[in-house]
Parts: structure tokens; C-alpha cells; sequence
């Protein structure tokens, strides 16, 4: 089933999230609707906060980037990718900049310095641990998305400057007025 995706301004998505704390058939059926709503959604990650749910989960499919990532020379495990109550447990001092956006932000997209990789430790949808050691497009969607259930959006980033050129599109995001090709939801029609 998909879900709607919580827009810009929606408390959920400023939350620190908190442990999923046991396996479930609900659990289940809601990372299947994860995968399902960021497909939909033309999107590469999803975390439960964007769907309401403030829980520490976030989906990822590469998949749609496979071939031009293993083009230049990324290795992708198999997609999707689910990660529960993932832990960041290192990063690498090097940084890069790459163009961000965000299904709950539509239409903004920004170059975003992040360490160039990290190693995440999480359970998959069998509860199993994995460690993961992510570079390239892996290691920049897994940051975004946890910082999601960290309760931090990828324009917090930003400059000053470049917050108050966005800031009108953030106010009619928050508003709900704009045109989205998928369903989402407004702070105000949250009930
Ligand atoms: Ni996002």
C-alpha cells in the first residue's frame, strides 16, 4: 500500500525517532509499504518518520542507480535495503559534496558536504545484524536517512543565505501548496 509522505514543517519529521523494539507482521507490512511508497515516489530512500511513524527504520533501493553506480566502479548489494535501529559507528575524514533532496522537501535540491563513507552497523528485515561499510551513493542515502530518524532534514545544512532563498518554497511546502506526483500530507492536514 502507499502511504502519503509527510511534507516540510510536519513535527514527525523533527523528532528524535525511537527503537523499533521487536519483530511484528505490522512491522513487516510496514516496510513493505515503505518500499512500495518510495518506489512509487521515484525515490532512492524513505524513512519511517516520512510515512508518520517515528520509529528508527529507513528503506533504500538503488537499484534505479545500479547500472551507472557500478559504471563508476561503486559496488551495490543487493536492494532493497532495510535498516533497523542503525547506528553510525564511523565515519571517514574526508568529505564530499553532493546534490541532495528529499521526498518530504519537493523540488529542493542542494549540493551537501558529508564524509565521503561510513560504516553503519543495523538489523535487516530478518533481524539479523549486519555491518555495513557503505562509500559513494550507498554511503550519502544511508546519512540522509538517518539523519531522518535523528529528527534533522538535509537543509539544515544549508547557509543562512541559501535558507532565505529557499525559505518561500518551504513556507508553501509546509502549507501544502504545491503540486506533488505522489500523495503527501501537510503539516495541517495531519489530523
Ligand atoms: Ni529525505
Amino acid at each position: 500500500m502507499i502511504l502519503p509522505i509527510y511534507l516540510y514543517g510536519s513535527e514527525v519529521l523533527r523528532e528524535e525517532a525511537r527503537e523499533v523494539e521487536s519483530d511484528s507482521a505490522e512491522l513487516q507490512s510496514l516496510i513493505d509499504d515503505m518500499i512500495e511508497t518510495m518506489r512509487g515516489a521515484a525515490g532512492i530512500g524513505l524513512a519511517g518518520p516520512q510515512v508518520g511513524r517515528e520509529l528508527r527504520l529507513f528503506v533504500v533501493d538503488l537499484d534505479p542507480l545500479r547500472e551507472d553506480l557500478e559504471a563508476d566502479g561503486e559496488e551495490i548489494p543487493e536492494q532493497p535495503m532495510v535498516f533497523i535501529n542503525p547506528e553510525i559507528v564511523s565515519e571517514s575524514d574526508e568529505v564530499v559534496a553532493f546534490e541532495e533532496g528529499c521526498l518530504s522537501i519537493p523540488d529542493i535540491r542542494y549540493d551537501i558536504d558529508r564524509p565521503a563513507e561510513v560504516v553503519i552497523r543495523y538489523l535487516d528485515r530478518d533481524f539479523n545484524e549486519q555491518t555495513l561499510a557503505a562509500a559513494g551513493m550507498l554511503a550519502r542515502v544511508v546519512q540522509h536517512e538517518y539523519d531522518h530518524i535523528e529528527g534533522v532534514l538535509f537543509v539544515d545544512y544549508l547557509s543562512s543565505l541559501k535558507r532565505k532563498l529557499i525559505a518561500r518554497r518551504l513556507r508553501d511546502i509546509s502549507a501544502g501548496a504545491i503540486e506533488s506526483e505522489y500523495p503527501v500530507l501537510a503539516p495541517l492536514q495531519q489530523a
